[in-house]
């Protein structure tokens, strides 16, 4: 059942093309620059007069959120704010029938994301689901949602999932554009037309495998990492930080990389890895001043870039290639590499990567 590969983790990375591809499937029409979303759209009037969206979600699903919140206000224009169910849910949040809040859940059955939105649906807001599991307690909490489609995942590290999750956002951002009316038929159409790409751009990021190994063997024995992003990147860089925590066990941080320069440089020494999130986009030439502050200490780096890169390859001392993209889906590409690293170094390390010490695939404890 795993399909010819050692661990369902690997198999569920190597799925991503498809379940990318599944869960865009009847719901982008590019040549009409259009995003069908079903399952919200007996909601469309209540999405022009929102005052504020609110994510709430635990782990990997909360940083989708944060992909969420970048490319909702980003496109759509609305407020969002991105909330740890766990903390939101104790602390009297201010909620009116003018919020939308989304719920994000891969299980659907998340104890406090699921007592989060009950909170909230008291309170009168309206509730989307974001989830995996077809018919799970949050989907059937929620007023509408939209499923993400990415199959079973075995793993109890989320990788496709993730990356459906992500999609399914980029989606509610430009059905809410599309709705509210701030993009352009002809915007949406060249971004669609890209995100109807965005599976074989992933599948050419799978292709980097062989050479994330080799480095993966560099640094297996690292005690500390550090993952270092901007802009839609930085939660690239917590989810990479993360995957590499909750398989090998290997201290992780992810950080906003301007943050660095306010306490985490002093962590930098010849020992310490840092993975860059530094593809061409709006923050690349900040990402690079990143980058020369990191190996005037010495510390090592390892870069995720654009095809064809060639500043970030002078500096970095590993590069990692990615397809080139609009700034918009560079999460759905950047995650790729970060995966297969962890992957790699976990079962170097002799971890059990599919089912990592201490952690369930569903936390339906608070
Ligand atoms: C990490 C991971 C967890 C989950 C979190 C929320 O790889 O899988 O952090 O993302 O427990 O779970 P769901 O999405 O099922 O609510």
């Amino acid at each position: 059942e795993k399909g010819g590969y050692d661990h369902f983790m690997l198999k569920e990375i190597y799925e991503q093309p498809r379940s990318v591809k599944d869960c865009l499937r009847g719901r982008i029409y590019p040549e009409q620059g259009l995003v069908q979303l079903g399952g919200i759209k007996e909601y469309t009037e209540k999405l022009k007069n929102l005052d504020r969206i609110i994510i709430v979600a635990c782990g990997t699903s909360w940083h989708a959120g944060l992909v969420g919140e970048y490319l909702i206000e980003e496109y759509a224009r609305i407020p969002v704010e991105v909330e740890y169910a766990s903390e939101f849910r104790y602390r009297n949040p201010i909620i009116s029938e003018k919020d939308l809040v989304i719920a994000i859940s891969q299980s659907g059955e998340t104890a406090d994301t699921m007592a989060a939105i009950e909170m909230a649906k008291e309170k009168g807001a309206t509730i989307f689901g974001v989830c995996n599991v077809v018919g799970a307690s949050i989907p059937r909490t929620s007023h509408a949602g939209v499923y993400t489609h990415a199959g079973p995942e075995i793993g109890v590290a989320s990788t496709k999932a993730f990356t459906a999750q992500v999609t399914v956002l980029t989606l509610i951002a430009l059905y809410m554009a599309q709705q509210r009316g701030k993009i352009s038929t002809s915007a949406m159409t060249s971004l669609l037309t890209e995100l109807d790409h965005i599976p074989e751009k992933i599948q050419e990021a799978l292709s980097s495998d062989s050479y994330i190994k080799e480095i993966a063997a560099k640094f297996k024995d690292s005690r500390n990492c550090l993952f270092l992003g901007r802009g839609s990147g930085f939660p690239v860089a917590l989810e990479g930080a993360l995957k590499l925590k909750e398989i090998s066990y290997i201290h992780a941080e992810g950080y906003p990389a301007a943050e660095m320069k306010h306490g985490p440089i002093a962590l930098i020494d010849e020992e310490m890895p840092v993975v860059f999130i530094a593809t061409r986009n709006s923050s690349y030439e900040k990402v690079i001043s990143n980058i020369q502050e990191v190996k005037a200490r010495k510390g090592k780096v390892i870069a995720i870039v654009t095809e064809g890169d060639t500043e970030v390859r002078q500096m970095a001392d590993y590069c990692i290639e990615i397809p080139a993209s609009d700034e918009a889906f560079l999460p759905l590409l950047a995650t790729i590499p970060l995966q297969l690293l962890s992957y790699h170094i976990a079962v170097m390390r002799g971890c059990n990567v599919d089912q990592p010490r201490n952690l369930a695939k569903s936390v339906t404890v608070e």
